[in-house]
């Protein structure tokens, strides 16, 4: 379990012992290397996001900064660092998916949810994020929905996809 709120946020219990098996993989001095498992259990334990308290607790964990550890979760798009949306639509826009039709496809994921990427919709429902390879090039474009790879995916589908997201954070 973890404990959070405005006061801070530490692993604790089965979530800590994980925490310092983790670290314990790695050599003084080379603990970076623990850094993202650490964030990906901070960010599940967190509401989804990684909370300044939250990269600050795992920065303690491996001996780093907060702004180094700030500065390795923004290389990976599935990390967010502010409160995220109902749903996280991530397109991807590696060089295969580019060359499949990614920009029209994150156009017209603007269009429908009248956000940029990096933004979330002002209901909450929609966060839209750029991804740099989803791991699924042979069938690009790829569009991760809330951690469920969509490939190959149509402008539309997509538009379909977001209506029913959209649809969701109404109900
Ligand atoms: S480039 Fe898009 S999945 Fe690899």
């Amino acid at each position: 379990m973890m404990k959070s709120g405005g006061e801070g946020f530490v692993f604790s219990g089965e979530d800590a012992r994980k925490a310092a098996s983790i670290v314990a993989r790695f050599p003084e001095g080379r603990r970076r290397g623990a850094v993202v498992e650490l964030l990906s259990m901070g960010q599940s334990l967190n509401q989804g996001w990684l909370s300044p308290q939250v990269l600050e607790h795992v920065a303690g964990l491996v001996a780093l900064s907060a702004s180094d550890v700030r500065d390795i979760a923004s290389f990976y798009g599935r990390f967010n660092l502010e409160p995220a949306g109902q749903h996280v639509v991530q397109v991807c826009m590696g060089r295969s998916c580019r060359m499949r039709g990614a920009d029209a496809i994150m156009q017209t994921c603007c269009e429908a949810l009248g956000i940029e990427p990096g933004q979330t919709t002002p209901d909450g429902a929609v966060t839209l994020k750029r991804a740099f390879c989803l791991g699924g090039c042979s069938r690009a474009p790829v569009v991760d929905v809330d951690e469920d790879l969509h490939a190959p995916v149509s402008v539309q589908q997509v538009s379909d996809m977001l209506a029913d997201l959209q649809k969701d954070g109404d109900a």
